[in-house]
């Protein structure tokens, strides 16, 4: 007879386990991954007993489950949180289902997502960044529920890594973090449990399949693959880099290839959409070489054009431009984390370009920026986060001569809440610095994309004020791209 203590499920489980919501992923055409974590005390290390318990799921045509396309069980295991990574097979492509997760007896929320079309004609799709918890409510992910998407883009910064009130909005935070600076995977679990409680959140998740990769906050601010922001020794920062990678593991929709092996995780994958559009997510943090010139924004830094920097790593920088030259997409997007086009601080003749993003790290740029233009790859749009602000601009294949080709676009998303309120008022010294750069706006949201075969059009889709709920959504600005004739145009 099996030790009690030994023993899976069914559990007795003292309190809902699922405190923390449904998610969808990456989805494919035949499949897509299900999560959940069973998380009964989520905010004090899960309150699961310490040993593996059973969950069974459904996946269904329709909301009340009488039509149930598959179903089956698994593990959820301690050393994962009791997180669960489920990878249905044999759905059909371009469909809508409903799924849900039970144990113990009870039910999890439903959440809906679709399959991939095999051959789709357009998409529609939002993506999103940045959401420090202190600084606002996530009234644009209630609205993001409401949208007719066919998946969701978050380009990093899920959570943040901040005692309380360390980093504070404008004005003073609304709500506060729940302990000291997240270091160890104890921790690390807690604050995606405190994010994960918000409903808002949980209501876009169990809306849309997400597709995720990381900033620098889901690890320390403007870490650099194995260094620190600052204080920490090395071996500890990477102690503390396998903790963070493990829990945001756990806590994404992510395939379970992805489940991390000590300091590594490979994030960076491609999604295709029929022949309609190729999605490139980036991780650009976990293989970059250190920050140039210290790190911030600098004039005249030598270092940022050293050719053997890298801010995608040797590998991934081959495995982006081999999946580039081998695209038949119509649209060849690049999901990633921070600025790519270059942006020119100082309105006099010199310039000054921030550290952290793409212009501290020219020479990789520049290669791929030449690889488009020799092997004509089809429109390329880059998708941006990190710096809280709304950006749309035009990628050019030499950004000081702006008779040069325009090769793309890129679209820079604003903050979910990062920064707080924010308000309506662009950098004008930065616009008429950087001909390319076509708008600005400091206004908080997400940005919603819809394409087909000829356009691509983007709205920028903002709340006034996000300190207290209950904000209108609006959209404050759109562009198109039409395909085959690069550069933004207003909508
Ligand atoms: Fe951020």
């Amino acid at each position: 007879m099996p030790l009690a203590g030994a023993r899976r499920g069914p559990a007795r489980l003292v309190g809902y386990p699922f405190t923390l919501g449904v998610a969808a992923g990456d989805p494919l055409r035949d499949s897509v991954v299900l999560w959940t974590r069973l998380a009964p005390a989520a905010l004090s290390g899960g309150g699961m007993p310490d040993r593996p318990v059973d969950v069974r799921w459904e996946v269904a045509h329709d909301e009340a489950f009488s039509r149930v396309a598959c179903r089956g069980s698994d593990v959820a295991r301690p050393d994962l949180g009791h997180s669960v990574h489920v990878e249905p097979e044999g759905l059909e492509p371009g469909r809508e289902y409903f799924y849900r997760f039970i144990a113990a007896g009870q039910a999890s929320p439903t959440g809906r997502v679709k399959t991939a079309p095999a051959a789709p004609a357009a998409l529609a799709f939002a993506f999103a960044s940045c959401q420090q918890y202190e600084h606002g409510y996530y009234t644009a992910y209630r609205h993001m529920a409401q949208e007719d998407l066919d998946f969701v883009v978050h380009l990093g910064d899920y959570i943040y890594e901040y005692a309380t009130n360390v980093y504070r909005a404008p004005g003073g935070n609304v709500r506060a973090h729940s302990g000291p600076e997240i270091i160890t995977l104890e921790d690390y679990r807690n604050r995606y449990a405190q994010y994960k409680s918000d409903p808002d959140l949980q209501a876009a998740h169990a809306a849309f399949a997400w597709l995720v990769t990381w900033d620098d906050h889901e690890v320390d601010n403007n870490w650099a693959d194995e260094v620190p922001e600052d204080g920490q020794p090395d071996e500890a920062f990477l102690r503390r880099r396998a903790s963070a990678f493990q829990a945001f593991y756990e806590h994404m929709p992510l395939r379970r290839g992805a489940q991390p092996s000590g300091i590594d995780l490979r994030l960076y994958r491609r999604l295709a959409f029929g022949d309609l559009a190729s999605f490139n997510v980036l991780d650009t943090r976990q293989y970059r070489s250190d920050q140039a010139c210290g790190d911030g924004t600098d004039v005249g830094c030598e270092e940022r054009l050293d050719p053997a920097r890298t801010l995608t790593g040797d590998e991934q920088e081959r495995w982006l431009l081999e999946g580039l030259g081998a695209s038949r997409a119509t649209w060849n997007v690049l999901a990633q984390q921070v600025f790519f086009a270059q942006r020119d601080f100082n309105a006099d003749d010199t310039q000054r370009f921030s550290m952290d993003a793409w212009d501290g790290y020219k020479p990789n740029r520049d290669r791929i920026l030449r690889f488009v233009q020799e092997r004509n790859v089809a429109n390329p749009i880059v998708l941006t986060g990190d710096v809280h602000n709304n950006w749309a601009s035009d990628i050019k294949a030499d950004f000081d001569d702006p008779a040069s080709r325009t090769l793309g676009s890129e679209f820079v998303g604003t903050s979910i809440t990062s920064g707080g309120n924010g308000s309506d008022s662009p950098n004008q010294a930065v616009l008429d610095e950087n001909a390319h750069i076509k708008f600005n706006n400091a206004q908080r949201g997400y940005v919603r994309c819809a394409l087909d075969r000829a356009t691509w059009r983007t709205d920028y889709r903002v709340v006034p004020y996000v300190k207290r709920p209950g904000a209108p959504v609006q959209t404050r600005a759109s562009f198109v791209v039409e395909a085959g004739d690069p550069g933004l145009k207003p909508a």
